[in-house]
């Protein structure tokens, strides 16, 4: 549950609790959803694959023209003040170009807002999801992790309205990704995921499984794949930072392979929880 009272977050230079965290409704992010956002997962304190998130971070500022307001240590310190120390949690923070006067071009002089919370998350089911297929009907820079998610956010209800977990996603005929997701899938023998590119979140998550799969000299190929395939995939899996990666049991109400997490899910998750305890 969430305790607004007692839950510290960090706001433009301020500790303080969640209820008296406030922004002006002028800040772009509000106005215009004009800005970045990232999620890092933190297990007993360590923070999972920090430079990487930070890499992107800093990309996806210069890809959307804010200056980055801080430096990574200035950051991580900010971050380690606010951990709880669950076995999970994750870090959600969020820069946006800042206060000014309503207009779309961006502001000449606009400090950033810089907003850092950290939320717990409960173990994912190993059982597995549902998902269904749906149009991607996103815009052409989907490798960009803004803050303005509302065609994720209709897609996400409209898996939830067809009583799934995660709507997966096609555009022209192509597998992308998930509303929050990257997909991958196994076929003939071969782990199949979307090559980075305008269409998908590069996921940090995804990268990592593609390295423990390459490094355990499993067959991996970063290419576009058809509807088509996925519904033939002897496996499916969606990864993300709060999520990891889970098994994918039913598509569009039929049940992938015999409805289990599959033999090579099992090994690709196996080898991620022991990448996790080597960087405990
Ligand atoms: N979302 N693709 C999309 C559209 C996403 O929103 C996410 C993650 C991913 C996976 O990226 P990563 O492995 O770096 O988490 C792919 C986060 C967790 C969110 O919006 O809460």
């Amino acid at each position: 549950m969430l305790d607004t009272q007692h839950q510290i977050v960090y706001l433009n230079g301020e500790y303080s609790p969640l209820c008296d965290a406030k922004i002006s409704v002028l800040d772009r992010g509000f106005l215009f959803g004009d800005g970045i956002y990232e999620v890092i997962p933190v297990y007993k304190r360590h923070i999972f694959h920090f430079k990487r998130h930070m890499a992107r971070l800093e990309k996806n500022l210069a890809a959307i023209r804010i200056t980055v307001p801080f430096d990574r240590q200035q950051l991580l310190d900010i971050i380690e003040k606010l951990l709880t120390g669950d076995d999970q949690e994750s870090v959600y923070l969020q820069i946006t170009r800042g206060i000014a006067k309503r207009d779309h071009r961006f502001p000449d002089h606009t400090k950033p807002t810089l907003f850092v919370m950290t939320t717990s998350v409960t173990k994912q089911s190993k059982h597995g999801i549902s998902c269904i297929t749906l149009n991607d009907d996103r815009w052409q820079h989907c490798d960009i992790k803004t803050i303005s998610l509302l065609p994720n956010v209709l897609l996400r209800q409209l898996a939830h309205d067809e009583n799934t977990d995660e709507a997966i996603l096609i555009r022209d005929g192509l597998v992308t990704e998930g509303a929050a997701s990257n997909v991958f899938i196994v076929l003939n023998n071969k782990i199949i995921t979307a090559p980075q590119g305008p269409f998908i979140l590069p996921g940090v998550t995804r990268d990592i499984i593609i390295e423990l799969a390459e490094n355990a000299g499993l067959n991996v190929e970063q290419t576009m794949y058809g509807e088509q395939e996925l519904i033939n995939a002897s496996e499916i899996w969606v990864t993300s930072s709060t999520k990891e990666i889970v098994p994918v049991i039913s598509l569009n109400n039929r049940l992938v392979s015999n409805g289990a997490p599959g033999a090579v899910w099992e090994k690709i998750n196996s080898l991620f929880q022991s990448h996790k305890q080597d960087l405990m």
